[in-house]
């Protein structure tokens, strides 16, 4: 399908490489301008070329709430309006509580909770004055419905996401913002291997119903989905793209 999100206005956060490249790449498959904040520049400008005249890249720090206001001022002084909010950016350090640094479970807070809830109340304004908007968060099925030892930190920021989805939602109702969750499994990223190493992406694949992991752009798929008028009575809730994964009752 294509042509599902023609004309729209998105922003996507992270969208340089991994998921977010490929939620960049649906979005403008379907027809929407994409302006891309993510740290990464060098990918980010790459990416942008791919998508010469339908995607273009912001530098910032969703951690920032500078960079949030300043992103949403861009967008709106660019293009007039914001439709759609994709938040993508995340990270995903491992450690056990007892070594678990402060300074990074703040950080891991700081950008995949804080991160979000500074870039919606950054496009609320807008949303709310145009009186529609679309926000997608990407959550996990690790911390809402699994988890793993050395994930206290992201499992905690992952089910807080829940909540601000929900948060969120409540108070868009009224204006027509909707906001939904999409919670991937184990995503086939370059980033995902490198910090887990092959072996185990190959036991995730295995232990997948399906039998492998997700591409990036089926994430993609799922996220321009609730960003779309098709999705216009879909709002609060999350979205498991696993594969299967969290549906064994036990492994015999
Ligand atoms: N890969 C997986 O298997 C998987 C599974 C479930 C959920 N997720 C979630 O999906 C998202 C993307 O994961 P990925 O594997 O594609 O990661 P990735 O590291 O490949 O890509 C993340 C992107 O976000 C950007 N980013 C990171 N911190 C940022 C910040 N503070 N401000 C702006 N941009 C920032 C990075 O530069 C990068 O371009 C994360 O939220 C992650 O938690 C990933």
């Amino acid at each position: 399908m294509s042509g599902r999100l023609e004309g729209k206005t998105a922003i996507v956060l992270g969208g340089s490489r991994g998921i977010g490249e490929g939620v960049v790449a649906v979005l403008v498959r379907e027809g929407a301008h994409v302006v891309n904040c993510d740290l990464n520049q060098e990918l980010g400008e790459a990416v942008a070329k791919r998508h010469a005249g339908a995607c273009e890249f912001y530098r910032g720090d969703v951690a920032r709430r500078a960079d949030m206001q300043a992103l949403a001022a861009h967008v709106l002084k660019q293009r007039g309006r914001i439709d759609i909010l994709c938040q993508v950016a995340g990270i995903y350090p491992n450690h056990l509580i007892e070594d678990l640094p402060e300074e990074e479970w703040d950080r891991v807070l700081a950008v995949n909770l804080k991160g979000p809830f500074l870039a919606i109340q950054a496009c609320f304004p807008s949303m709310k004055k145009n009186k529609s908007g679309r926000i997608v968060l990407t959550g996990s099925i690790t911390g809402p419905h699994v988890t793993w030892p050395e994930h206290a930190h992201y499992s905690a920021s992952k089910a807080g996401l829940v909540g601000l989805a929900r948060a969120t939602a409540l108070e868009g109702a009224p204006f027509g913002i909707t906001c939904n969750v999409v919670e991937p499994g184990n995503v086939e990223t370059a980033n995902l291997r490198r910090e887990r190493g092959p072996d185990h992406m190959a036991a995730m694949a295995r232990a997948v119903p399906l039998g492998r992991l997700a591409l990036p752009e089926e994430i993609g798929e799922a996220m321009a989905f609730l960003a779309s008028d098709a999705a216009s009575y879909i709002t609060g809730t999350t979205l498991v793209l696993d594969g299967g994964q969290i549906l064994p009752e036990a492994r015999l």
